[in-house]
């Protein structure tokens, strides 16, 4: 996706977009927070480099275009070499052109690329004397920088000491990984400090802190490593004769850390199509990696061509980097919702200024839980930072404490429920309904009648609000008491209507256990965990006797959740009594309850006749993931029923692509999923290949 420049109609905009930008820039180098992100960053800058082309005697010379970013500061140290800036290609076109220009300009193509993650924090140059590391520079305004060798010590991948005792300068990204980032803030809150708003502003204010009571880790990156004053000549004239890659590997043997440790290592590749292959590829991994990158950089790899190339005021020729989609941005948070779900919990939702991330318009964000709220230290009119990748939910990061005005207003919590003005359960991080699910009980009913719990035809949104509004229902058991004189005592219910929702219902009892299971909508148990749990326990009298070690023997339920689960289905036991008097199936269909185990074997759980679950399916032991819409006998599948079939043939069923996907199921339409499996080398299938597979299962799929 190519980000759009921004239009500038006049001088006077052009004016104010060099202002913005050199604003913007200089909080981004010395660790401030710029109202602007990335993205718009981008743009407006593109913006700027477009009028010049047009108006070249105009030119400021404060112009981002054509200086290296950043400002030097009296007392900087200067660097022997200047540190760049990379110049931006957005698109696979755009790189085209770009190593198309790169062959122009050396007079043949590039012999050989190197593709490496462009992490996201602060440059830095580290010199070390003689395999001793002495001083850690910023990079500046790029001829000068910052001393930071305060910090020496509290950067993870520099070691003070080298493998060997060269005098060398190795330069690299300095950031937090998420896990870092989390521990800063907490540390920092703990100090009383606002809350850093990204890694990137984390790792920028820490590295530039002197004095502070506590210290806080970053990790290092190197992608360089050059010779300086007092590098022995022999040595000087090998690293300027190496390609980068084998600097990478050279500053990895000296024992500095290296994208090679990482999920995304840097590669050499011989043309575009590799290049962007791999560019592909990082950008799949992006997800999930444990710091943060806002592109890629692709380098010429040999020296000699990098030499050839030479460099300008701002940028290497040589070198570009190739940017991702932006994932976050800033916006105001305008007000916060308190929203009643259908289990009882009470959710803040962030109701934000409409920002566009990735190519869609984001009003609200989810807030996770009044503790979240406390910990960020979130304000009503703050400018917060947005997160969106690929198809998750939106969420508020933190505060930009930098911008705010002081008018900022705190966030009041509810004293009482928002919905019924019950009592609030703040015992947990999650606060709830005292009333519990019977408080939303129409949200709570509308979901167990729903297609993928107990599929009860005509019960929909307006039915149940009928239903409850009569007085008739109370909780879900009271739907199968319905007599047909009282339905046919409702508005706009004639006899058919009746009819055909008396036999939904008595269809929906014999509904397998995992989807009962589902429509009680015990906390923390979707669609996929009511199903592990009902084909682990196969009966529900098995899952009610199951204390919380028992119920950790199911896959994906951990030490937390366990407890609360065993809590909830002895909150529920009156309502699974009455629905299993009322004739609702209580087990799963093919799953045999577990042996008991010496821990558990007078606890009542019969099942002596242990079985392995599905392990002998045609999917045994695969996850599988299905994307795009089915066709041919798959078509009337909903997504839900795709995944209880790929249970039911002894596989896992999952959502998201990664190296431990065994087979995606790609239908019409698949989008990026497909890629994702293409790039990793998974396995495809088609919806009729996947058909046939799995056929002996297949009726049992309604
Ligand atoms: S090479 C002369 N490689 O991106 C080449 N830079 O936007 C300049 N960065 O100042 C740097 N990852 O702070 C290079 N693998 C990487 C990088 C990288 C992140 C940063 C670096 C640089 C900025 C330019």
């Amino acid at each position: 996706m190519t980000t759009p420049a921004a239009v500038l109609v006049d001088a006077a905009a052009y004016a104010q977009a060099v202002e913005d930008a050199v604003k913007a820039s200089a909080a981004y180098y010395t660790g401030g927070t710029s109202v602007l992100d990335d993205d718009a960053y981008d743009r407006l800058v593109r913006g700027i480099a477009q009028w010049e082309t047009d108006h070249p005697d105009e030119v400021l010379p404060d112009s981002p275009t054509g200086k290296v970013a950043g400002g030097a500061v009296e007392g900087d140290v200067p660097h022997t070499v200047a540190m760049l800036s990379l110049d931006n290609v957005f698109s696979p076109e755009e790189f085209t052109a770009w190593t198309a220009s790169l062959a122009r300009r050396i007079g043949h193509e590039a012999e050989r690329f190197s593709v490496e993650p462009k992490l996201d924090g602060l440059a830095i140059a580290a010199r070390y004397t003689q395999g001793r590391l002495d001083r850690l520079i910023t990079r500046g305004d790029g001829t000068a920088g910052e001393d930071v060798s305060h910090a020496i010590g509290t950067v993870e991948g520099l070691p003070a000491e080298l493998a060997e005792p060269v005098t060398v300068e190795v330069r690299g990204e300095v950031l937090m990984t998420t896990a870092q980032f989390e521990h800063a803030n907490e540390v920092r809150t703990a100090h009383g400090g606002a809350p850093f708003a990204n890694p990137r502003n984390a790792a920028a204010g820490t590295l530039r802190a002197r004095d502070r009571a506590y210290t806080v880790p970053m990790t290092f990156f190197a992608y360089g490593l050059l010779p300086h004053a007092g590098t022995e000549p022999a040595l000087a004239a090998r690293l300027s004769g190496l390609a980068h890659s084998e600097l990478m590997a050279q500053a990895a043997a000296y024992g500095v850390n290296t994208t090679a440790s990482t999920a995304v290592p840097g590669v050499t590749a011989a043309g575009v199509e590799e290049v962007l292959a791999r560019v592909e590829e990082i950008a799949a991994l992006r997800p999930g990696l444990p710091f943060g990158i806002d592109g890629i950089v692709v380098k010429a790899d040999l020296a000699a061509d990098q030499q050839a190339a030479g460099s300008g005021s701002r940028a290497p020729r040589w070198a570009t980097a190739y940017k991702l989609r932006t994932v976050e941005k800033i916006t105001r948070l305008l007000a916060v919702e308190w929203n009643v779900g259908r289990t009882g919990v009470i959710a803040p939702r962030a109701v934000l200024e409409p920002v566009e991330i990735d190519g869609s318009t984001i009003t609200y964000a989810t807030l996770h839980n009044p503790a979240d709220i406390t910990r960020r230290d979130l304000r009503l009119g703050d400018h917060v930072m947005v997160h969106r990748a690929g198809d998750v939910i939106p969420r508020v990061e933190a505060p930009v404490a930098h911008l705010r005005t002081g008018e900022e207003q705190t966030i009041v919590f509810p004293e009482t429920c928002p919905r019924c003005g019950s009592a609030i359960d703040t015992g947990e991080q999650r606060w709830r309904c005292a009333n519990g699910r019977d408080c939303h009980l129409v949200a709570s009913l509308s979901y167990a009648a729903g297609r993928d719990q107990l599929d009860v035809e005509g019960l929909g949104h307006t039915r149940v609000v009928q239903l409850v509004e009569a007085g008739l229902v109370t909780d879900l058991a009271d739907l199968f008491a319905l007599t047909r004189d009282q339905l046919l005592g409702l508005e706009r219910m004639g006899e058919t209507s009746t009819d055909n929702l008396l036999a939904a219902l008595d269809t929906a009892k014999a509904q397998p256990l995992s989807r009962v299971l589902c429509a009680l909508g015990v906390r923390g148990t979707g669609r996929s965990m009511s199903r592990r749990i009902a084909r682990h326990f196969a009966t529900m009298d098995a899952i009610r006797a199951a204390d919380a070690e028992a119920m950790q023997r199911v896959e994906g339920i951990g030490t937390e959740k366990a407890p609360s689960i065993v809590a909830e289905l002895v909150e529920l036991a009156p309502l699974i009594d009455r629905l299993a008097a009322a004739g609702v199936n209580m087990t799963e269909p093919g799953a045999t309850p577990p042996a008991p185990t010496d821990a558990d074997a007078d606890s009542g759980v019969d099942g002596a006749t242990a079985a392995p679950e599905a392990a002998d399916g045609p999917l045994a032991g695969m996850t599988v993931v299905v994307t795009g819409a089915m066709t041919g006998p798959l078509e009337k599948l909903s997504r839900n029923q795709m995944n209880e079939l790929i249970e039911r043939a002894g596989g896992r069923s999952s959502s998201s692509v990664s190296k431990k996907t065994a087979l995606v199921v790609a239908g019409e339409s698949a989008g990026s999923k497909r890629t994702k499996a293409e790039t990793l080398g998974v396995r495809l299938a088609t919806p009729d290949e996947f058909a046939v597979l799995v056929a002996d299962y297949l009726d049992a799929t309604a």
